[in-house]
């Protein structure tokens, strides 16, 4: 098909792959992996939009690599650290994002995490297959219960708010650190109370991570922070690695500074800073906060609208800033 040609950095799901091929001219990588930054700077010359993965950068030198023409950066996921938007905004270049459509998917695997670090989930399975010998017992591989804990969200956006929900269903209570008091409609079913940042880490019994990454949230949680959390803590992070100080995390743990932690997003991903690999108060999952069927077709087609809309002239479903 003739058209705006429009780069996919990765295949997309069924669906939103068929949505642009019925007005775009499809590109999709020759490779069933991603792009290394230089075979995306190939890729993407003369597109019209890109549909990317928030693996891949978009900086000035892939913009420039692109070409005049590019009008859309389309990234498939609510987190847009990767994309230079300030780069964009000078070019003309629309950005777009995916919000709402992961919200219900991020803040189940929020509780899965809550609840797998704090009742020892992993630490129990890693125990029964290493065919460690074990029988029950009044004191044996006990956690920390959830009613009537603090859950205190660094980030009351929809996620945060979603999982305050959840929380609150266990019987947690709810603190939030946000630039702005949530409205009340949010706030008054939840009994959830506004904090500042060094009062919810040093209230909360279980501290969730829901903030973008930004350059004021790189290493939010540095070793001060994790100084003021109570001993018996358990830090959960769904959002971006790098909000934590993965070292300081480490060395945190290693004083007993906090109880444990619950990590799906690391700060030099796929790695893992190794000092967290073998630890039993650490539970651990590879990026999986959105990763559904159906929230990650939702994610695509999303993308796939927004692209469709900027092309067709029209304001994105989805924009950025
Ligand atoms: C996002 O959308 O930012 C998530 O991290 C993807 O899982």
């Amino acid at each position: 098909m003739t058209g705006p040609v429009v780069v996919l950095s990765r295949r997309l799901p069924a669906a939103a792959e068929r949505l642009l091929a019925g007005a775009a001219d499809v590109r999709t990588p020759a490779v069933d992996r991603p792009l290394t930054a230089d075979e995306l700077r190939s890729a993407v010359a003369g597109a019209d939009a890109l549909v990317c993965l928030l693996l891949d950068r978009v900086d000035e030198a892939l913009l420039e690599a692109a070409g005049p023409q590019l009008r859309v950066v389309a990234t498939v996921a609510v987190g847009y650290d990767n994309v230079d938007v300030e780069a964009c905004r000078r070019r003309g270049v629309r950005v777009t994002n995916t919000p709402g459509v992961l919200t219900d998917a991020t803040a189940d695997l929020t509780l899965a995490l809550l609840l797998g670090i704090t009742r020892r989930v992993g630490e129990g399975e890693r125990l029964l297959r290493a065919g460690t010998p074990w029988r029950w017992d009044l004191d044996f591989l006990l956690g920390t219960g959830l009613r009537g804990q603090q859950l205190g969200l660094v980030g009351f956006g929809a996620i945060g708010r979603a999982v305050a929900v959840r929380a609150a269903a266990f019987g947690m209570s709810i603190a939030y650190t946000a630039r702005h008091d949530a409205p009340a409609d949010v706030t008054g079913p939840l009994g959830a109370r506004r904090l500042p940042l060094a009062e919810l880490l040093e209230s909360s019994d279980v501290v969730s991570l829901h903030c973008p990454l930004t350059p004021q949230t790189h290493h939010l949680v540095d070793a001060a922070a994790l100084r003021s959390m109570k001993p018996t803590a358990h830090l959960v992070n769904t959002a971006r690695g790098p909000v934590v100080d993965e070292a300081a995390l480490v060395a945190a743990l290693d004083a007993g500074e906090i109880r444990g932690a619950a990590l799906d997003v690391f700060e030099a991903e796929p790695a893992v800073h190794p000092g967290l690999l073998g630890r039993d108060d650490v539970l651990i999952t590879p990026h999986l906060g959105s990763a559904t069927e159906q929230t990650r077709e939702a994610m695509a087609v999303l993308a796939a609208r927004n692209v469709l809309a900027v092309l067709a002239g029209q304001e994105p479903p989805t924009p950025v800033g």
